[in-house]
């Protein structure tokens, strides 16, 4: 990318993950990118206050306001054509995306999972994970496609899941590597290093590390 990145965020809730890549620019460490909108299908986020709090301008847009899923994601479409955006991140927008959506930002849409894709996608993957017994979680930044969490792989962490770990223990241990992973996303894609092959995201800078291992102490 030659000039200034312009980012659109998509939030429902929180905003957490939105708070680490506002730090992330406002430190340089994401440089030549700004965010131009904090867009919210809730008007309760508590991530808009953040934004407000930081100058960024804030919209909501309500589904409820419209008739079909097809004419919200229009005016959706609209909103962000307008601002010339570049780049879509959606940090806990909890809401499908169609194929209408995505290919008008084919390659050009991120998300993040609570959760180690292809395991336990969808809602509460956090509760999937302490449920179904396994050892190992984490956190995966993807590309957005039609077919709901199974983009290109851009970066994922592992976080180890200990046996007397409950849904909220583990989110909030997981998250603190959402506020790594994301902010570490954003500035490969900034800088141009992220080459898209079939299913596969390939970083063309060997100082990035792929693979964010949190080993538990043996
Ligand atoms: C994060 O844990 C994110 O991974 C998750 O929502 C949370 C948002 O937190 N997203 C999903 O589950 C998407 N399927 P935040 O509002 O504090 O960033």
């Amino acid at each position: 990318m030659s000039g200034l990145c312009r980012i659109a965020v998509l939030i429902s809730g929180r905003g957490t993950n939105l708070e680490s890549i506002i730090r992330s620019i406002e430190t340089d460490y994401i440089k030549k990118a700004q965010i131009v909108v904090v867009v919210s299908d809730n008007r309760d986020a508590q991530g808009l206050l953040r934004a407000e709090k930081q100058g960024i301008e804030t919209i909501v847009i309500e589904t409820k306001d419209f008739s079909t899923k097809q004419s919200y994601e229009e005016k959706l479409i609209e909103t962000l054509q307008k601002l010339n955006i570049d780049l879509i991140v959606l940090a806990g927008f909890m809401r499908v995306l169609s194929s209408y959506f995505v290919k008008h930002f084919k390659w050009r849409i991120m998300n993040i999972h609570p959760a180690l894709l292809p395991a336990f996608a969808g809602l509460q993957a956090q509760r999937q994970a302490v449920d179904s017994g396994v050892r190992f979680s984490g956190c995966t930044v993807h590309f957005v496609t039609e077919k709901v969490d199974k983009g290109p792989i851009i970066i994922q962490a592992v976080v180890p899941v200990y046996v007397e770990e409950t849904e909220d223990t583990l989110s909030q241990r997981i998250l603190q590597y959402e506020h790594k992973i994301y902010p570490k996303a954003i500035k490969m894609y900034v800088e141009g290093k992220l080459e898209i092959t079939g299913n596969k995201v390939k970083i063309k800078d060997e100082r990035f590390d792929q693979n964010v291992l949190i080993s538990p102490s043996l």
